[in-house]
């Protein structure tokens, strides 16, 4: 079975776009690939954040992890802080990367923006870090979202340049972006990401909101004056968006879809998307509160740190050893 490994930071609850583009593919993989799900916490703190809010959000997202279907027989599921070994890594593949190469990737160059004086240095030595992520489970597949591309390409440049340096201990490892729902926009800025950060929360659905906010948002997301239902992202994102949202949420394809609504304008069309989603998203909140504050989260979360640590320790000493780092024991004589 091959291996896989995603990562998700805990900051903010998820939305809708998380979901489509990343954990719905995540529940279909485990069945057959060896799964590691991680909540990356170390790589939420490369942005200011309210220490209580991030253990909330931290044991959140482990819980909708499992309420969407993340089966912990079938997968490893874990807390990043809770595995020593990823800093361990990250620190020493922060080593052999450039800053150029780092000051290049585009998350940082958007996230420092306003300027680099408050900007932590963790933002621009993210990558390094969640290349010793995905390195040290020897992951063959990554499977996200098209904004993280650019981030994978340069784990599999340090995992090269490691082993052609040092020795042959990385799998060098292959992005995989789900072709459909790749990228969901935002229901306010369809030319832009849907995002669980955007100020306006009338941009994203967040995986908890409330069956009516749900539909309010569809009912009130940007589209055009045209009236036509058409999968046209170019020229009609708003809409676009929606039949995308909708062909995931339902498993018809846009063109069926786009069959479905001719001529009828756009309020039948909003209002059954807003059906949609609400359909996908309600039994997972059921699953989600069932399990927040359960016992078995905590359970489920101690095994998956010791299973992960168990892996990433093998990993990790090879790796030390590689670069020269520590000691042999000499033989008594
Ligand atoms: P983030 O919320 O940025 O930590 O992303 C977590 C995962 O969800 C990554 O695999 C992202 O690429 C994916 N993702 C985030 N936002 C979207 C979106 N709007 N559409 C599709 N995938 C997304
Ligand atoms: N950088 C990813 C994001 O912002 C999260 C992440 C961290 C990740 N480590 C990872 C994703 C390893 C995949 C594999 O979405």
């Amino acid at each position: 079975m091959s291996v896989i490994f995603s990562g998700i930071q805990p900051s903010g609850t998820l939305t809708l776009g998380n979901y489509l583009g990343a954990l719905k593919h995540f529940v279909d993989l485990q069945e057959d690939h060896h799964c590691y799900f991680c909540i990356v916490d170390e790589h939420a703190i490369t942005m200011p954040q309210d220490r209580l809010k991030l253990r909330d959000n931290i044991r959140s997202l482990a819980a909708l992890y499992l309420a969407v279907g993340i089966d912990p027989r079938k997968s490893t599921l874990f807390i990043q802080s809770e595995v020593p070994a990823h800093t361990q890594l990250g620190w020493m593949l922060q080593s052999i990367s450039y800053i150029g190469e780092l000051e290049r990737m585009t998350q940082f160059k958007d996230k420092s923006q306003g300027g680099r004086d408050g900007v932590s240095s963790g933002l621009l030595t993210y990558p390094p870090l969640m290349a010793a992520d995905i390195l040290l489970y020897q992951t063959e597949t990554v499977p996200v979202g098209e904004d993280q591309k650019q981030h994978l390409e340069l784990t599999r440049t340090l995992a090269e340049r490691f082993n052609n340096k040092y020795n042959n201990i990385f799998t060098v490892p292959e992005v995989s972006i789900p072709t459909t729902g790749a990228r969901i926009m935002s229901l306010q800025k369809p030319d832009k990401k849907m995002s669980k950060s955007d100020a306006n929360t009338k941009a994203f659905i967040s995986m908890l909101d409330a069956p009516d906010t749900i539909r309010k948002k569809i009912r009130s997301a940007v589209t055009d004056s045209e009236g036509i239902v058409e999968f046209d992202p170019d020229n009609k994102p708003g809409i676009s968006n929606l039949l995308t949202i909708y062909s995931v949420c339902t498993g018809r394809s846009p063109e069926e879809l786009t069959n479905a609504y001719h001529g009828q304008g756009y309020g039948d069309f909003k209002a059954d998307v807003g059906e949609a989603v609400v359909e996908v998203l309600s039994p997972i909140q059921e699953k989600y509160h069932e399990l927040l504050h359960s016992e078995e989260l905590d359970l489920i979360l101690d095994e998956g740190a010791g299973k992960a640590n168990v892996s990433a320790e093998k990993t990790l000493k090879k790796a030390k050893k590689a670069m020269g780092l520590g000691r042999v024991h000499q033989k008594r004589k």
